[in-house]
């Protein structure tokens, strides 16, 4: 990986805890600050695809996503761009998803293997990343993860330089923190002994639920995973909820819906 680059990924074993607008609002936010941003959708949801494109359809992007772009082994950094890496709105470059990359895992362990044995499944991601860096240094690159575990996010994990884990206050969230930090481990033993942990966002907090608020507190007095937890807290709120019907481009509520991704990306950035 070009030392100059971040690769952030957001991730954490659980559905609905706002990882997808997260990653979007972040890489929007860096962007805007002129920083040069590489968006990746590694979910087949495709929903970050979605909140960053503006494509109605995220078919319109089939046989040009991430996935081909892991699959093609062969390519240069030149042509991976020119087929993969499409720009969006807002100064960002996206590689975005749909349903295919849920076979990615089938494609790894069928053809990948047999074809280029010796090679790790888990690095597939990076050595496409290390080819665009070559071509297209970004400063920035922004990684969507899917809620479950799988080669998805052991490739992404493998890509990154920084974890930012999600969570949303609830019981079957917190249950998932250990588990989720369990394969950031395994990653670092692995394939990635760089990897490093910027910390945990409280996001979907829900002001008026004191259950939301205990929840947050046990983190935050948790040995290990309190003195990981950022400052700035993500409120739910509508604006933010509707970041995927509005979009960032002509949103006339994105201040509000963006206001405290504002001061966590700040957070952030002193943390890297
Ligand atoms: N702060 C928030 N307030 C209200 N709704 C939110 C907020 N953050 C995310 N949402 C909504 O919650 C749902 C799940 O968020 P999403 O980012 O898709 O989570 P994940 O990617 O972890 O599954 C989406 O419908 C999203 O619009
Ligand atoms: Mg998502």
């Amino acid at each position: 990986m070009a030392s100059k680059t971040t690769v952030l990924y957001f991730g954490i074993q659980k559905g609905g805890a706002a990882k997808s607008t997260t990653a979007a609002t972040t890489a929007y936010i860096l962007a805007r600050r002129g920083q040069r941003v590489l968006a990746v959708d590694l979910d087949s949801q495709g929903n970050l695809t979605n909140l960053l494109s503006d494509v109605d359809d995220i078919y319109e992007y089939s046989g040009r996503t991430a996935l081909e772009a892991m699959k093609a082994i062969d390519a240069d950094g030149e042509e991976l761009v020119s087929r993969y890496v499409h720009p969006v709105s807002n100064g960002i470059d996206l590689m975005p998803s749909e349903d295919f990359m849920a076979t990615l895992s089938r494609w790894l362990y069928r053809e990948f293997e047999r074809s280029y044995p010796g090679k790790n499944p888990g690095l597939v991601l990076r050595a496409a990343l290390n080819k665009i860096l070559q071509v297209r240094p970004y400063d920035y690159v922004v990684i969507d993860s899917p809620p479950s575990l799988g080669d998805q996010s052991i490739n992404g994990m493998a890509a990154a330089t920084h974890i930012v884990s999600l969570f949303e206050p609830s019981k079957f969230c917190l249950d998932a923190l250990p588990r989720f930090f369990e394969t950031v481990h395994h990653v670092r033993q692995q394939l990635n002994p760089n990897l490093k942990v910027a910390g945990i966002l409280a996001t979907m907090v829900d002001k008026r639920r004191s259950d939301a608020r205990l929840l947050v507190e046990t983190l935050q007095d948790d040995e290990e995973y309190g003195p990981l937890l950022f400052e700035q807290r993500i409120y739910r709120r509508a604006a933010t909820g509707r970041l995927n019907l509005q979009g960032f481009a002509t949103n006339p509520e994105l201040r509000r819906a963006i206001k405290e991704y504002e001061q966590f990306t700040e957070e952030l950035l002193q943390r890297l």
